[in-house]
């Protein structure tokens, strides 16, 4: 069993968009039940590089290989089954305004699942509790504040417990308190099912808390990747500016929650998978 694989691997990814190139030759690693937060100014390409970690996008060269295949090369319904295994929550929620809330998170169930209609509801509801939104249910997205509909898209994204989860900008707007609720929920996916999680965000709270790795994005390249400790201490004038306009400080690192061991949760993850990994 090639238990040392990463649980994803991008390699010389490019994206150009017209004359734009967004995206150029990104290297990244993630490791099974890793959370890797990507960090970088606005525009810098993250969620464009996430949305082809999940085939939202397909890239101008280079590869994706996730759990050992190149996810480019799959065909359509190869595509369909591996996206059962990806959960995502946008950056701009993107859920079914003409839909309840509790029927946006039933949704992917009733699509992919064949549970029965009460099993659904348990879940679904559960999920809604989880996040603390159970009592906006029965209220469509537009009856709601943003952080709640926020909450809403983050419980259709975990409501399938997917293997490979990405979050773009979950706390955005969130007021601090739900801001660590998301951070709990974030890393009691990956200790309870050894999820692998990628978080975009620029709430470096979140990102010095939860972070496995960190990698920061600066203008479509790739410009530090490591530990929250060995991102502090990278010698790189820009990562060190976007790091003290952040304001967070070394110290920041001595408050970081212990950690499970990756490696132990990795176990978890595979004996889950349908296939080994
Ligand atoms: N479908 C598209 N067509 C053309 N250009 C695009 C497309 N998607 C993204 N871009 C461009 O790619 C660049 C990177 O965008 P992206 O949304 O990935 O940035 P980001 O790092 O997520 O920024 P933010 O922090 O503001 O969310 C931007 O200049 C954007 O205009
Ligand atoms: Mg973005």
């Amino acid at each position: 069993m090639a238990t040392e694989e990463p649980h994803v691997k991008v390699e010389k990814l490019v994206k150009v968009y017209g004359d734009r190139t967004v995206l150029h030759g990104v290297d990244v690693t993630i490791d099974r039940a890793d959370t890797l937060v990507f960090i970088g100014g606005s525009g810098a390409g993250k969620s464009t590089l996430v949305r082809h970690l999940i085939a939202l996008e397909r890239p101008t060269s280079g590869r994706i290989v996730v759990d050992g295949v190149d996810i480019a090369s799959l065909n359509d319904v190869e595509l369909n089954k591996a996206r059962r295994r990806f959960g995502m929550v946008f950056q701009k929620y993107a859920l079914f305004d003409s839909m309840t809330n509790f029927d946006n998170v039933a949704f992917p169930l009733r699509e992919q699942t064949k549970l029965s209609e009460r099993d659904i509801r348990e879940r679904a509801m559960a999920k809604l509790k989880d996040l603390g939104v159970e009592h906006a249910a029965k209220l469509t997205p537009a009856q709601i504040s943003g952080g709640m509909a926020k909450r809403v898209g983050i419980a259709r994204a975990l409501v399938m417990e997917p293997e490979l989860l990405i979050y773009d900008e979950p706390t955005s707007g969130l007021d601090p308190v739900t801001s660590r609720t998301v951070d709990d929920l974030i890393e009691e996916m990956r200790e309870k099912f050894g999820v692998t999680s990628v978080v975009i965000t620029h709430d470096m709270v979140s990102a010095f808390d939860i972070a496995d790795q960190i990698a920061m994005l600066i203008r479509g390249r790739v410009v530090a990747q490591g530990t929250p400790a060995e991102v502090l201490a990278v010698d790189n004038e820009d990562v060190q500016k976007f790091i003290r306009a952040s304001g967070v400080e070394a110290s920041r690192l001595a408050t970081r929650r212990p950690r499970k061991d990756s490696r132990a949760l990795a176990a978890v993850a595979r004996a889950r998978a349908p296939r080994g990994g």
